[in-house]
């Protein structure tokens, strides 16, 4: 009878996962490990950063910048995804500096953020740069996988990452 629980849930989670995918608009693919190294790199995180990951996903993003020394705060709607991920962030020694939250992105607080991260698709991109992306301090980072921000110039692309700087003031 376990063993039927065991296949049920084997089965159950990944169709519930990509229901809630569809539901939300935006797949729940993670960064490929390759391109995930070079992003990170990318970010040039230091110790004692700040890095917000806009729909974290499974929290690879998350934990790669957690390895570097950041705060990260993960922002996901698919509740199992975040319980993966905070799952993950234990495991892996980071709870005191990963935070996963299960609330939009368009809610997520970047004020203190030295780096923000985005792999979505080109609607949320150009909801964010005219929304919350309004709120990134003078100095902070924006990093976009795969979907550019139209209109923003990158300071950095590579392999179809993006990075932008908010100008910094005087
Ligand atoms: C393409 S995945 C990227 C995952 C991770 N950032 C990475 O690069 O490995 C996009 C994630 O955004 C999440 N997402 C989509 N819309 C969202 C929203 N409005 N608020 C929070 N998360 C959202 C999806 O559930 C999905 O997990």
């Amino acid at each position: 009878m376990i063993f039927l629980y065991v296949i049920l849930l084997l089965v159950g989670l990944p169709i519930i996962t990509i229901y809630i995918s569809i539901a939300v608009g935006v797949p729940c693919l993670p960064t490929h490990k390759k391109q995930a190294k070079i992003l990170i790199d990318l970010c040039e995180i230091k110790p004692g950063m700040k890095v917000v990951d806009l729909g974290s996903g499974h929290g690879r993003l998350v934990i790669m910048a957690a390895e570097k020394g950041a705060s990260v705060s993960g922002y996901e709607l698919n509740p199992l995804l975040v319980l993966f991920s905070r799952w993950l962030a234990r495991k892996r020694g980071f709870s005191d500096r990963v935070k996963i939250y299960w609330r939009s992105l368009f809610a997520a607080d970047i004020k203190d953020a030295d780096v923000v991260i985005a792999f979505l698709f080109p609607r949320y991109m150009d909801r964010l740069k005219n929304g919350l992306l309004n709120d990134l301090k003078p100095g902070a980072k924006m990093v976009s996988y795969a979907f550019p921000i139209k209109g923003w110039q990158p300071i950095v692309h590579k392999e179809a990452i993006s990075v932008y700087q908010k100008i910094l003031t005087n």
